[in-house]
This record gives structure tokens, sequence and C-alpha cells, in this order.
């Protein structure tokens, strides 16, 4: 008789983003024709920019054709993508990145909580807390963060770093010392960013201490602040010490399209002097069989001219919507934050309320959905995200009834 993998079963709960789905399907049901707006899951409500969508239609176009159709995608991604990614989101930063140091996906989801693969079973992990829950769970289905308190909310093995209004919701260098460090900035769920000579610290502190950094940078397109890094290889020495990822799904509405990439530098190795860069391809090309091609010849569409000046149109719209929520509930008392380089707006859940409470009282009284803070960790509790991918209307529309409560 077979018997399961006990790491999957130690996983608390089902998966943050599900459980609010389902919450927010039985109030549905329970209320037919309420009008329910979603500011939760950060899925982007503007459609496919004109540009990609134009390069889309050609690209199936080219697949009814014996002499453009494309079979199985190469593995690690089409030249002219991971060609495009080199020149456009590196080289024009300043910042040396070989188009066969970038890995083509399905998206940064996937990669962020395939990763964890390459390193060893004893690698000691350190999270943000409140984290993007995948980083934490990967980890849990891989044996590698002891055992959970449901209590406090935190596994034996995991090294947590609190982000608190105390620190500015900036991670301090940890006291224990991690082999593996998730970053993401800008910040899920927080919106909060650092400095590049605080990123810098980190890169000095991860090549000091031996660990590698995954840097989850899938929102670094919503920066708008000077001295913030777009990419963690603009500091000294992150190409011996960081794996980046990024996404198409915020910077261009690729959500239900899917397309996303992670940078591994050649010059990344291990203690014994193993580099992960042929460890990831050899993963990848094990169980990978590409991103689809029409999907990479619209992703290299996003660095046209015209994809640039439309995407960046999109930004512009959610930002806008951030400001609406920051200025909007600013001003009906709550507490704010996020939403300046980020497209999550975080706040402090009114009288002490807990976030999930909050969540209940949002859902029912304002039907508005959110995601609470607890869900990202601890150190979420009494704080609740909104994100600012949805349309203005409804963010217009959710803000007003929020101040109502
Ligand atoms: C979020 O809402 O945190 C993200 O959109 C989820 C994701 O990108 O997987």
């Amino acid at each position: 008789m077979f018997t399961l993998n006990d790491n999957y079963l130690k996983l608390p709960g089902s998966y943050l983003f599900s459980t609010i789905g389902r919450k927010v399907r039985e109030y549905r049901e329970a209320n037919p024709g309420t009008e329910v707006i979603s500011l939760g899951i950060g899925d982007v409500t503007q459609p496919l920019a004109p540009a990609i969508i134009k390069r889309l239609h050609e690209a199936v176009d080219e697949m009814a054709k014996p002499e453009t159709f494309k079979g199985y995608a190469p593995d690690l991604g089409y030249e002219f993508l991971r060609n495009t990614i080199a020149d456009q989101d590196y080289k024009a930063r300043g910042v040396e990145i070989a188009p066969d140091e970038i890995f083509v996906s399905d998206g940064a989801k996937s990669d962020s909580a395939n990763i964890q693969e390459i390193f060893s079973q004893n690698s000691r992990i350190a999270v943000c807390d409140p984290v993007y829950p995948v980083y934490v769970d990967s980890n849990v289905m891989a044996g590698r963060t002891g055992t959970y308190d449901a209590a406090t909310g935190l596994w034996s093995d995991v090294i947590y770093m609190p982000c608190r209004e105390e620190n500015g919701f900036a991670p301090e260098l940890p006291k224990e010392t991690p082999d593996i460090i998730y970053l993401c900035f800008p910040n899920n769920p927080t919106g909060a960013t650092i400095k590049k000579e605080e990123l810098q610290k980190w890169v000095d502190y991860a090549n000091q201490k031996g660990a590698v950094i995954i840097y989850d940078a899938a929102y670094e397109a919503y920066i708008s602040e000077d001295d913030v890094p777009h990419t963690i290889y603009e500091c000294e020495g992150a190409r011996t010490c960081a794996i980046e990822i990024r996404s198409f799904s915020k910077n261009a509405g690729f959500t239900g399209t899917r397309l996303g990439f992670t940078v591994v530098p050649k010059d990344l190795k291990d203690v014994n002097g193993v580099a992960l860069h042929g460890l990831w391809a050899r993963r990848h090309g094990t169980k990978f069989n590409g991103a689809p091609y029409i999907i990479q010849a619209a992703g290299e569409a996003v660095y046209s001219p015209e994809g640039k000046a439309q995407t960046r149109e999109q930004i512009a719209y959610y930002m806008n919507n951030a400001k609406v929520i920051l200025d909007g509930l600013a001003n009906a008392g709550y507490q704010v934050s996020g939403g300046v380089n980020a497209p999550y707006i975080w706040l402090k859940t009114p009288d002490g309320m807990s976030s999930w409470d909050f969540f209940d009282h949002l859902l029912q009284q304002a039907n508005v959905v959110g995601t609470p803070g607890a869900g990202f960790g601890p150190s979420g509790e009494g704080y609740f995200r909104l994100t600012a991918f949805g349309t203005y209307e409804n963010t217009v529309k959710a803000v007003e009834r929020i101040k109502k409560l």
C-alpha cells in the first residue's frame, strides 16, 4: 500500500489564496446578487497591451505554417527572449548578465517554489515575516523546516526576520546564520522597499557567510523612487551570492498567460566550488519543457518601444489606484504604508482587530476582499493587505465603502 510524502502532510491548512477564494465563493453563494470587490490576490485587471496582443496573434499564425511552426521550445528559453532580457533588464542598468545565465520559465511562483530543490536538505532558510507563503511552504514540502507550532505559527528550523512598523518593514541581518536567504523587494505583502546601500549589506553578509540570496524582484517595475535597486546585481558582489527571480505577471499582465525567468550567475558556487548554474540547467531540462513559443514571443514584445510605453501606462494606472487607497484610507484614519514603489498597501487593522476578523468584517460589511496579514506569517497579524490591481472604478468604490464602516 502506498504512503504519502510526510512533509506534505505537515503543511497546515490550505494555501492562503485558496482559503480566501473559498471564503469568497461561499459568501457569494450565500448572498447572491451582492457585488463583491476583490482587492485580495494580486491579479491584474487590465487586458494585455495592444503590442503584446499583436505579437500573440502573429505568433499563433506562425504556428499554422509548416515553415514557421515551432515544436518543443528550448527548455531554458528562446535566445531571442534571453538576449532581450539581458540587454534591457540588465545591460541597460549597467549590469552584466549573460543571456545564458537567464532561465525562462512559466512564472515566478514556480521558480521561487522550485529553486530550493538544488540545495541540500539540511540547508537553513531565513525568511522575512510576513512573507509570500510559497517560500516557506515549498521548503516544508522539501522537509527542511522542522516542526510547526500552531500557537505561534512558526516552524522550528526556519529563521524568521520580523518586518514590522518598528523597523520600517525591513528585515535585519539574522543572529543565526542561514544558508538560504529569501528576500523580496519591492516587498510582497508589505509593499516596503530598501535602498541600494541596505541591499548591499545583505550581499556583503551573504558573501561573508557563504549564504545564497534568493531575490524575488517580481515587482521591480513599480519602483518610483531613486536609490531603490531594480535588480540585486546592481550591488557589488551579487554575482557570487544571489539568484534573481522575475515575472511578467505584474509588469505586463501575464498572470493568465504565464511567463517569468530566473537568473543564476555562473560565478555562484557552493562551498565545494560547484556552480549552481549547471545544476539549475539540469533540473530545468529534466522537469520543464520550456515556456510556449507564442508566450515567449509575446514576452519579447513587452520590450518593444510600443510594449514599453503601453505597459508603463498600465503600471501608472495601478499606481494611481494605490494612491487612491493610500490617501483614502489615511484620510479615514487608517495607518497605511507601502503603495509607493509597490502595488500593495499594508494597513493596520482598526481597534486591534485580528487580521482574519477584519477580513470577515470587510467582506460582510463592505463586500470588499483583501488579504489578512496573518496569512503571510505571525508578524503579519494585526495587518491587512489591499492590492492596487483592481479597476479604478472598483478601487474608488471599495475605498468609499471602507471609509463608511
Ligand atoms: C499575491 O497576491 O501575493 C500574488 O499575486 C500571488 C502570486 O503572484 O502568486
